[in-house]
């Protein structure tokens, strides 16, 4: 099968769990449950519970515990997007080909609607405690590494940075830890999930951390030269947006072609990592390699 249609089944999986787990429309509340399913069944490239179903099939994960997490992943992640697009982050009206949550819901449902994602994707999660398969220490540990990943050492901190340092001219430490804190670390604690659900070692779940923590950099300076490079039809988001808010990236901090090295580079120490276990995926090896191409 090619890798297209590999990653267009994966893609569909996703989409199947995600439904699964939304909440029912219901109560005076219903509207909330309406926002969180707009922004999350929006699209999206699905990047995040795809990897995590990969790395749990790395390390010979077979059952059915990984849905919820792979649920929560997404759910956080798509949190991350609604609040990154409000007036007082971005100020962005598109996401995922379509207007933003907060344009469509209205700021105050836009900012509930985010947090509202944040705690599903926790309820979600702990629902893993629910089923026979459940090793109640091995789940412990999956929604340990989600809660710290996301939080202020992870996504939420490098967004802090972010937006603080917007219109500041930044060095490059500075714009690596914004980078490995704000895209890495979702994207660390999707392959560590899969690989502790799996029953894999430590040092095995930090080889994937480490995997990842390149590609997560290599994915936001594709991000970055996309912003600039890309089509907001393509996309699906506004481009420009980086040059509206002031930001230091690694386009302007590098330019486009050394950029583009960078992301090469990261790509490859990735693959070689992932090589460096001595299990054959290829699968995960190829869509580590599709991100540097990406166009969206
Ligand atoms: C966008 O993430 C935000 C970044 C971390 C660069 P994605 O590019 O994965 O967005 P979707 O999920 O495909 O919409
Ligand atoms: C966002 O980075 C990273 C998040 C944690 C949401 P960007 O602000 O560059 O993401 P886009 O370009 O809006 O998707
Ligand atoms: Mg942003
Ligand atoms: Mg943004
Ligand atoms: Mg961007």
């Amino acid at each position: 099968m090619s890798f297209n249609s590999e990653y267009k089944n994966r893609t569909e999986y996703v989409e199947s769990v995600l439904k699964k787990y939304l909440p029912e429309k219901e109560g005076l509340q219903k509207v909330i449950m309406e926002a969180m399913e707009y922004s999350l069944m929006a699209g999206g490239k699905r990047l995040r519970p795809i990897l995590m179903l990969e790395s749990y099939r790395l390390f010979g994960g077979e059952g059915m515990i990984i849905e919820p997490f792979m649920a929560a992943i997404e759910m956080i992640h798509t949190y991350s997007l609604v609040h990154d697009d409000l007036p007082a982050m971005d100020n962005d009206d598109y996401r995922r080909g379509r207007k933003t949550t907060h344009v469509v819901y209205g700021e105050d449902m836009g900012i509930l609607a985010g947090d509202a994602l944040l705690n599903y994707a926790f309820e979600t999660a702990c629902s893993a405690f629910d089923m026979d398969e459940a090793d109640p220490r091995r789940t412990g540990r999956a929604l340990q590494i989600l809660a710290k990943k996301a939080g202020i050492y992870g996504m939420i901190g490098g967004q802090v940075v972010d937006v603080k340092e917007s219109g500041h001219q930044i060095g490059g430490d500075v714009l690596d830890f914004i980078y490995r804190l704000k895209t890495g670390a979702l994207i660390e604690s999707s392959v560590m999930i899969g690989a502790v659900l799996a029953g894999a070692s430590e040092s095995e779940v930090h080889t994937m951390e480490q995997i990842a923590a390149k590609t997560g950099m290599a994915f936001q300076i594709q991000d970055d030269i996309l912003d600039v490079t890309g089509s907001a039809e393509v996309l699906g988001k506004p481009v420009h947006s980086d040059e509206k808010n002031e930001k230091t990236t690694y386009v302007t901090w590098k330019g486009i072609e050394e950029s583009g090295q960078e992301v090469a580079r990261l790509t490859d120490e990735a693959v070689a990592g992932l090589k460096s276990l001595g299990k054959n995926d290829k699968f995960l090896e190829e869509l580590l390699r599709w991100l540097v191409y990406r166009e969206k």
